[in-house]
């Protein structure tokens, strides 16, 4: 009997252990990760300096709310805001969506109710609450929950004249994955991301980057937009920033955040100590060395895949940065992940034919080299 909501596509496996790049399951099979529980395990499973981090909070206290000022948060607000846009103010929260979600409020607060509107761009992910759901430019995950929070235009991604197009007196911002993770590992162009920055200045509305899954290191820069060479205005973060605990944040430069006042937002669990205490540690274990590996392994990762293309057809493309890749087939890509599975790897498809790869940080090429071996039996096996 299972009284778990049925909402998830899950595996014909049950985990019993996880440490650094592997799983078990309950059988015995050990399993190379490659999908870091969507890029949250991005330090491996169960870090060390992320358990002691953990412990040292959990000796003080576990929960204490919100109406204490507490020590973790600052020190953790500080170092994001050190580490990403100086002069900037930080909500934590708990989840990606809620980030999202505290972005798009304070958008709206910041121009007090003349301009509302965002622009978001098609294939993007930006989470499942209403606001979010409505922000998403995938209208499938829309479908049975209308009415739809209003607002929201959903435009071309990589297309920047349809972004001026559509800028009207009512719209507040632009909200953009630097490269697009649900939507199938898109990329933004370097003329679009510089585009978008311009247009946001010339029209002074608001630039919001979804970090949530670029972030913390993972395309090789600490944020997905500093592969740009721009500032957002409004930079969201989540899923590995608490080093595998629940853990989200919205960074909002000082002249934006200055709309915010007591009572306009909050969480209970926002901000939790012993999540702030492991995303200490694990936002302070991104120093320039690992980015660098992360880039270099990225590459590692990118020639093998394009390899591969160059002898089966059926691929379409490769596409990524760092070690966010994804690989474009020609056919629906479920039964190479059961077949990946099957031989002791996990990794998962996007959009249906996107084959996603968001490895921990500490993959060895040994591990990247036999990944693509096993896609290269695959094909040929299975033609
Ligand atoms: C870019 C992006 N934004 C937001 C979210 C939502 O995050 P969460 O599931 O933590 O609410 C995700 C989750 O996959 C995401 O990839």
């Amino acid at each position: 009997m299972n009284n778990l909501l049925n909402v998830y596509n899950q595996l014909d496996m049950e985990v019993s252990k996880a440490e650094g790049n592997n799983i078990w399951d309950t059988n015995g099979n050990k399993y190379i990760d490659f999908f870091s529980g969507i890029s949250v395990t991005n330090l491996g499973h169960r870090p060390k300096e992320v358990i002691k981090a953990i412990e040292g909070a959990l000796a003080q206290y576990m929960h204490i709310s919100n109406i204490f000022p507490e020590k973790y948060q600052k020190e953790l607000a500080g170092l994001l805001v050190e580490k990403t846009m100086p002069e900037s103010k930080v909500f934590f929260s708990n989840s990606g969506a809620e980030a999202n979600e505290c972005a798009i409020k304070v958008a709206r607060k910041f121009f007090d109710g003349e301009k509302f509107k965002i622009i978001t761009f098609k294939n993007s992910f930006h989470g499942r609450t209403l606001a979010t759901l409505a922000a998403t430019g995938q209208s499938k995950f829309r479908k049975g929950f209308g009415p739809v929070v209003e607002g929201f235009d959903h435009l071309d991604f990589n297309f920047l004249a349809t972004v001026e197009e559509n800028i009207t007196p009512e719209t507040a911002a632009i909200m953009v994955e630097p490269i697009q993770g649900e939507g199938g590992i898109n990329v933004g162009t370097k003329e679009f991301m510089e585009g978008l920055r311009k247009l946001c200045d010339e029209k002074k509305i608001l630039l919001i980057s979804d970090e949530i899954q670029t972030g913390m290191g993972r395309t090789g820069k600490f944020l997905g937009i500093d592969n740009y060479g721009i500032e957002a205005d409004i930079v969201t973060l989540g899923k590995a920033l608490g080093g595998g605990l629940p853990l989200a944040a919205t960074l909002i430069k000082d002249k934006v955040a200055s709309c915010m006042e007591p009572g306009d937002h909050g969480s209970t669990f926002g901000g939790n100590p012993v999540s702030c205490a492991a995303g200490l540690a694990a936002v302070n274990a991104i120093d320039d060395d690992m980015l660098e590996n992360v880039a270099k392994k990225g590459k590692i990762f990118r020639a093998g895949l394009e390899g591969l293309t160059s002898r089966h057809e059926t691929i379409k493309e490769v596409r990524g940065k760092g070690l966010m890749l994804g690989m474009e087939l020609n056919f629906k890509g479920a039964g190479m992940v059961k077949y990946l599975q099957e031989n002791g790897f996990i990794a998962n498809c996007t959009r249906e034919r996107v084959l996603r790869f968001l490895p921990p940080f500490t993959i060895r090429k040994s591990e990247i080299d036999s990944l693509i071996d096993c896609i290269d039996k695959y094909f040929k096996e299975r033609g």
